[in-house]
């Protein structure tokens, strides 16, 4: 479903991301783990066209994306989570969503109400500016703005930034049971394991400059976390 083959993207004249392969299949769910500055984000902003790469390839499905506008890529059913969020301050949650609705290119499933079905805490809070959400609520509503896009790949970035570990378990569990139910393939990046096993199967180990140094499933993890500790060096 996603396919990168040996790619290489800079900001500048810097090389962030040096020969990188990787691959998610359809309905997967995978993490990269790194630690911070190896490249996680750019290699997402890389699959989303927005900081495309210079060489190598980027398939979606069939399609070779690489140098595409990222709106393009959106229209194949990519949604991408950045990290920051981008919620609209000015707009409530509901504003929020169904601004996302209206710029939806694709038909599907996603209404508010199922928005609200899994994330109930934005349907109580649905008249609240953007801003005014917690961190928690906020990362809920970044992911309902895309879900409303009837996504079938979604890139998240650092779900667990800024949120207590009571509620990155609560997010974590809710976005794995709605990519199963919708076959949504999900490729998450993440420095924080826990999070990563929770929502995802296999899981890439990103050292610096983006090499990868392991590929692992969740259970490797489990059974071993000296393993993710070494590389993720805490
Ligand atoms: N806009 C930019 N211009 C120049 N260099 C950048 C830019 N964004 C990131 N970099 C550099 O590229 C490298 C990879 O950054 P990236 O944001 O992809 O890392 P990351 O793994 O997501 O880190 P973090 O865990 O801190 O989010 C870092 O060395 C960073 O300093
Ligand atoms: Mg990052």
């Amino acid at each position: 479903m996603i396919k990168l083959e040996n790619i290489d993207t800079y900001y500048g004249s810097s090389h962030v991301i040096q020969d990188l392969s990787l691959e998610v299949e359809a309905g997967a769910a995978v993490s990269i783990l790194g630690r911070n500055g190896v490249g996680k984000t750019t290699t997402l902003r890389s699959i989303m066209g927005l900081t495309p790469p210079k060489d190598g390839r980027v398939l979606i499905g069939d399609e070779e994306v690489a140098g595409w506008a990222p709106h393009k890529i959106a229209r194949l059913g990519v949604a991408y989570v950045p990290a920051e969020r981008h919620i609209f301050p000015a707009l409530s949650v509901e504003e929020n969503l169904k601004l996302a609705e209206a710029n939806a290119e694709r038909e599907g499933a996603w209404t508010l109400e199922r928005v609200y079905e899994y994330f109930p805490v934005l349907g109580e809070r649905r008249r609240s500016g953007g801003t005014k959400l917690s961190g928690g609520e906020q990362q809920m509503l970044a992911i309902g703005r895309a879900l409303m896009g009837n996504p079938s790949i979604m890139l998240l970035d650092e779900p667990s930034q800024g949120l207590s570990p009571i509620l990155v378990a609560k997010v974590a569990q809710i976005v794995s049971e709605l990519c199963k139910e919708y076959g949504i393939t999900l490729l998450l990046v993440e420095q924080n394991f826990r999070i990563a096993l929770a929502m995802a199967e296999r899981h890439y180990l990103m050292g610096t400059k983006s090499k990868i140094q392991g590929e692992v499933s969740s259970q490797e993890i489990i059974d071993d976390q000296e393993l993710i500790k070494r590389t993720l060096a805490i």
